[in-house]
């Protein structure tokens, strides 16, 4: 038995298997296709979701063709795979690569000649599901070179999607201007913008909980909830990916997409169905109505030298390939306030960075206190007081929610005590092994766009976040670093809470 047999996506997804496919991968040589996607599809592949018919096609500019196969091979081992898993051999003889130049109509023309040559091998009918995993500025130029050569049309009722990776865009303007020339060549069903935090079953479970329990909904208003925190903590620095992170930050690595998906299921009104037109029609509703970010409600770091993990951690301007006086926020924090009759006046703070004190992802509903005049009276004690009542989403790891309520302790008085209830995934569905590709390249080959993103949403997500960007480019900060690694951020990201007399829960 493999170690991935009760992983959510065989579990849920049994049924739903897409007809035969070539996924074609551009920026195969990178790090997301060995660490994410070939582990993912594995992962699919083992679960029995795969057709038969399959096989998947690196391109990228490097010559790897002699390697690229057996480097996929230990990417799937490194993600949990066993070396005598009966499954491994055949799937990575259904792995081969394409070497070209991402500008090369002839590069293309001989891809177009290899994937039709593939159709006629193993029966994969030209259905094709083209992943795009380079760095956004070559996004178009690669669109514009699979519409040159007729690669976007489907040849009777086969099927051609694209998937696009993050960020889409890096201010409101190229997020348009990126929209505007994919849908010069592929249909928008045709196209999947990929944010792999949609794939995660913890990102998906908060539209579970929130509107599949009468517990918690009637109460997740202003009137009871003080304030949410959604904490995304990476203890990790940006391992090599000094040009990207340069002119990404985290505000548009993580803050503009990430977050904002998490966001959007925790604070939606309840969307009429689950259709994915319903729920990004709430989710661009709640975008527009958050209030402008400032310097005011936000707060941008960088990591400094410090310990992460017991380790000496450097200094984000000594990373490789990083402008020694760069002013790129690994740290952001923001506070929203969100104009809805459900959210006026309950704060929803964010926070997301680098090289912070540990990896966690997690969700902290924080409700009214209480005032309850019967336990007015409650002695003195070691537990004495009404609780703060606590829900803890915990996204990732140890997957799970934690309930915090007040308790009488079992005594022959009445002093109230916070407990705890908690739920592990791991404790009621087994080993959790999927890491949110697998569902989102399942669906993205069976044309299920419900868990991607729409152009609407990215660009009022852009609208929110380009003033403030713009407003931190024209004013650069004088004090980066301002946070040791291995910390929880700047000074400035507790003020930021303190001045609506909050803090930040521990996660
Ligand atoms: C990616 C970012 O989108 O998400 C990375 O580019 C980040 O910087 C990663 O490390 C985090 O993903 P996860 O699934 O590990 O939380």
């Amino acid at each position: 038995m493999s170690n991935h047999e009760n992983t959510s996506t065989s579990s849920q997804t049994q049924s739903r298997k897409p007809e035969p496919t070539v996924v074609v991968i551009f920026g195969a040589s990178g790090d997301l296709t060995k660490r994410k996607l070939l582990p993912a599809l594995f992962h699919l592949e083992e679960a029995g979701l795969l057709p038969e018919e399959f096989a998947v096609v690196g391109v990228a500019r490097r010559d790897l063709s002699a390697t690229f196969a057996p480097d996929m091979r230990k990417g799937i081992l490194d993600g949990g795979a066993m070396e005598d898993d009966p499954k491994l051999a055949s799937f990575v003889e259904k792995i081969s690569y394409h070497t070209t130049n991402f500008d090369d109509s002839e590069g293309y023309a001989k891809l177009k000649a290899k994937l039709e040559g593939i159709d006629k091998e193993k029966g994969t009918k030209g259905n094709r599901l083209f992943y795009l995993a380079v760095a956004p500025e070559f996004f178009q130029e690669i669109v514009d070179k699979l519409g040159e050569q007729g690669m976007d049309k489907a040849q009777g009722d086969a099927h051609v999607r694209v998937i696009i990776e993050k960020p889409f865009g890096h201010d409101l303007e190229s997020a348009k201007a990126l929209n505007d020339g994919v849908a010069k060549v592929f249909k928008e069903e045709q196209i999947f913008r990929i944010d792999h935090y949609l794939g995660k079953e913890t990102v998906q479970n908060i539209f579970v909980f929130r509107f599949g329990n009468a517990l918690f909904e009637p109460l997740w208003n202003s009137e009871y909830i003080d304030n949410i925190q959604i904490t995304a903590a990476e203890s990790i620095g940006i391992e090599g990916r000094g040009p990207f992170y340069e002119k990404a930050g985290v505000s548009r690595d993580i803050l503009q997409n990430h977050m904002m998906e998490m966001l959007a299921f925790v604070a939606m009104d309840k969307p009429k169905s689950n259709d994915a037109k319903d729920v990004i029609a709430e989710k661009v509703k709640l975008f527009k109505a958050i209030q402008p970010l400032t310097e005011e409600n936000t707060v941008r770091g960088q990591y400094g030298k410090g310990t992460v993990d017991g380790k000496d951690a450097k200094p984000y301007r000594e990373e490789d390939r990083v402008d020694p006086k760069s002013v790129t926020e690994t740290f952001g924090a923001v506070k929203l306030d969100i104009d809805t009759p459900r959210w006026k006046g309950t704060p929803i703070y964010l926070r997301a960075g680098k090289r912070l004190a540990k990896r966690v992802t997690e969700v902290v509903i924080q409700f009214k206190q209480q005032a309850n005049p019967i336990l007015e009276g409650a002695k003195e004690g070691d537990c004495q007081g009404l609780p703060t009542n606590l829900i803890r989403l915990r996204i990732q790891p140890d997957e799970g929610i934690k309930i915090a309520f007040g308790n009488k302790r079992p005594t022959p008085d009445t002093v109230v005590c916070p407990v705890e209830a908690s739920f592990k995934y791991v404790d009621a569905f087994g080993k959790y092994t999927a890491n949110g590709y697998e569902r989102l390249l399942l669906d993205a080959m069976l044309g299920d766009a419900s868990l991607f993103t729409h152009r609407d949403a990215v660009e009022t997500a852009w609208s929110l976040y380009t003033p403030l960007l713009e407003q931190w480019a024209k004013n650069p900060p004088a004090d980066f670093p301002n946070y040791e690694s291995g910390t929880w951020g700047p000074k400035a990201s507790d003020e930021l809470l303190a001045k609506s007399n909050h803090t930040w829960h521990a996660v």
